[in-house]
């Protein structure tokens, strides 16, 4: 009976496909908790990149089975899209399974997003335009689609008749030009119910049959604790839960089958999206780290703002999610910088500032307080590929000193060091 919660510590994109995939290795099920297709894992497998916004990235291991817990919300277009890549590349996807109780992102729910971003003027979070925010409101506003009507053809169609035209209402008022055509829309979307409902099972049996058997299974969490609609920096973040509770209600499991939490942290700090972020570089460094570290949108392909680590942004992940693991990605990316810099507390009007504000408009007007660590040389991709054959020891010793600063400053022991994209780029402490 064990439960291990991968998740974000920042702002989303850490790294967690890569981790999560690394992770899956002894899990016997693998369930993505929250978002949608908001999101963008990537996994690197040899050669091949695999890049998805939806399917869990336990997806690729085929003998495991891959679930989408009732949490997400779910695009079927972009399901069936991410599936017949998969096939097309050898893939039989028969793992993937996908609870009855998620929820369906309809096509209004992006036209609703696209207006609502224009109409929000300063509040707007710069979304992924896909519909997120509009079908978690319906959800909890309960005139939400589930994944079980979808697959009821005469659910769908009655609910539709209520939904679309109060849906054209909005669009109007919104000053949208989109028509809406309730049959065209049934009969589109009961199309993907049968192309999904061979998928579609009650999750929650499922999960708990596993770790009941004594298996272990994995939770993929998506986007970042700092995205959190609770935690994250409201309003600029995702409509989702993104921490460790939301791995137990987002696939109906209980607390008590969770041993680990993982908490993924990128050695430095990216965004994309709209909201303030005291640590961002506009300057050389900010640009080495996006294009060394490839820092542009899987999603969206915008080009992410970058900064120096936040250990007021991780300390406060690592508390509200109980971590016990800190899985440290992408510090490769910071080799050949001459000094590398953490900020570990803020200065607001010259109050000191430990623990993370609620407030925005405090957050915007916080300067970072920094320690400064001497950087390493840095590496071709072959070489950090032999150092990590060799193990921690072989390290950069500059590398193990700003390692040891992040776990005594976040209070919790790192697990996995990530030096590169692929499997083999992965050093896991003992
Ligand atoms: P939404 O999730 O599309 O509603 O977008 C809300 C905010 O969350 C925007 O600032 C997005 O850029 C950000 N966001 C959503 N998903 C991700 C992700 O997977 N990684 C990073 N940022 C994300």
């Amino acid at each position: 009976m064990a439960g291990r919660i991968v998740l974000g510590t920042q702002f989303g994109d850490e790294g967690k496909g890569k981790i999560t995939d690394y992770c899956a290795e002894t899990a016997n099920l693998i369930v993505r908790f929250q978002g949608g297709n908001n999101a963008g894992h990537t996994v690197k497998i040899g050669e091949e990149v695999y890049k998805f916004h939806l399917l869990p990235s336990g997806v690729l291991r085929r003998e495991k089975l891959a679930v989408i817990g009732n949490g997400l919300v779910v695009d079927p277009t972009v399901l069936l899209k991410e599936v017949g890549e998969l096939r097309n590349r050898g893939y039989e996807v028969d793992n993937l399974r996908i609870s009855d109780r998620a929820h369906v992102i309809m096509p209004y729910h992006k036209i609703i997003d696209g207006l609502e971003e224009q109409l929000k003027g300063k509040m707007k979070a710069g979304t992924t335009m896909r519909g997120i925010g509009p079908c978690y409101t319906d959800k909890v506003g309960r005139w939400g689609i589930r994944i079980v009507d979808l697959i009821d053809r005469q659910v769908l169609k009655e609910k539709l008749d209520v939904i679309v035209p109060i849906k054209q209402r909005i669009i109007d008022a919104f000053g949208g030009s989109d028509r809406l055509d309730t049959e065209a829309i049934w009969e589109e979307y009961a199309g993907y119910g049968g192309e999904i409902k061979d998928f579609v099972v009650d999750a929650s049996v499922l999960i708990n049959d596993v770790l009941n058997k004594g298996e272990e299974v994995l939770f993929e969490g998506a986007q970042g604790t700092h995205l959190c609609i609770d935690f994250g920096i409201y309003p600029f973040g995702t409509s989702s839960d993104c921490t460790a509770g939301a791995a137990l209600t987002g696939t109906g499991v209980g607390i008590g089958k969770i041993q680990d939490v993982v908490g993924v942290m990128k050695a430095y700090t990216s965004r994309v999206g709209t909201g303030p972020f005291p640590t961002e570089l506009e300057d050389e460094i900010g640009e080495h780290l996006r294009d060394k570290g490839g820092e542009y949108g899987t999603t969206t392909g915008r080009p992410r703002r970058c900064g120096w680590l936040d250990s007021v942004m991780v300390r406060y992940s690592a508390r509200i999610n109980a971590l016990t693991s800190l899985a440290v990605t992408k510090i490769d990316v910071l080799g050949g910088l001459d000094k590398i810099k953490v900020c570990t507390e803020y200065d607001f009007n010259g109050q000191i500032l430990t623990e993370f504000p609620a407030s925005m408009k405090v957050l915007s007007e916080c300067k970072p307080r920094y320690k400064e660590f001497d950087g390493w040389e840095d590496h071709t991709d072959e070489e950090w590929t032999g150092i990590a054959r060799h193990g921690y020891e072989a390290l950069p010793e500059e590398m193990k000193t700003y390692l040891d600063f992040i776990e005594e400053e976040m209070g919790v022991p790192v697990g996995i060091i990530s030096i590169g994209p692929a499997r083999d780029q992965t050093i896991t402490m003992d």
